[in-house]
């Protein structure tokens, strides 16, 4: 069955440009982002794949560990990562990993037979360090995704689990936040003390706690 929200994202070991990885070890206590393409030496996943290492250092800051995966074999990604290098400016820094024979595009659901029978889809999770699925996306191959936006969500992600807030549409980092409904105004104020602001009982803001 497809994974949904909140389940257990299952370890794999597998052959990537960067040796053998056990998903868990690889991840520790930290965050993580594993995202499949349809395929190596293809226009659309080189833009992806050299944006996700130009955007290492954001990953990095918020202690987010990322992994590429594609249905190709691993001689075929090293000389692809030469391809995003040199074309995308940046230096591939992280594991891309080489699933011929479908082992973790299976256990992640990123076939789609109906888009392709044998390319895995444009699919993303987000994992957090409780191993559980707290993202997920599904792109088809002719759009590349917005990985600032995925950066985007991971700091969403990060503040609810920080401080019981979340983020109100199209936020972005630095603008006020929601206060969760499970936690009433009279304990908002008190764990708030940037301010409340009530717009109705259901509906309150705060500064962004974390700066
Ligand atoms: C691409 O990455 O450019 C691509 C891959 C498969 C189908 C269409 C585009």
């Amino acid at each position: 069955m497809a994974l949904r929200l909140g389940d257990v994202a299952p370890n794999f070991k597998a052959q990537t440009t960067s040796g053998e990885i056990d998903l868990y070890e690889y991840l520790g206590n930290g965050w993580g982002v594993l995202f499949s393409h349809p395929a190596d030496y293809t226009p659309v996943c080189t833009t992806e794949l050299g944006k996700t290492a130009l955007l290492g250092e954001e990953f990095a800051k918020r202690n987010v560990k990322v992994l590429a995966v594609s249905v190709d074999p691993i001689d075929k990604h090293e000389g692809w990562v030469k391809d995003i290098n040199e074309t995308q400016n940046t230096t591939v820094n992280f594991p891309l990993i080489a699933d011929p024979d479908r082992t973790v595009s299976t256990l992640y659901d990123m076939i789609h037979p109906n888009a392709s029978a044998t390319a895995t889809v444009r699919s993303l999770f987000i994992i957090g360090p409780d191993k559980l699925v707290k993202l997920i996306i599904t792109y088809p191959a002719s759009t590349g995704r917005n990985f600032l936006e995925v950066i985007r969500v991971i700091d969403s992600l990060q503040l609810t689990a920080g401080y019981s807030v979340a983020t109100p549409a199209d936020w972005k980092a630095g603008e006020d936040v929601i206060v969760v409904p499970a936690v009433s105004t009279e304990d908002a104020i008190k764990k708030f003390p940037k301010g409340v602001k009530v717009v109705k009982p259901y509906l309150r803001y705060t500064p962004q706690p974390n700066l």
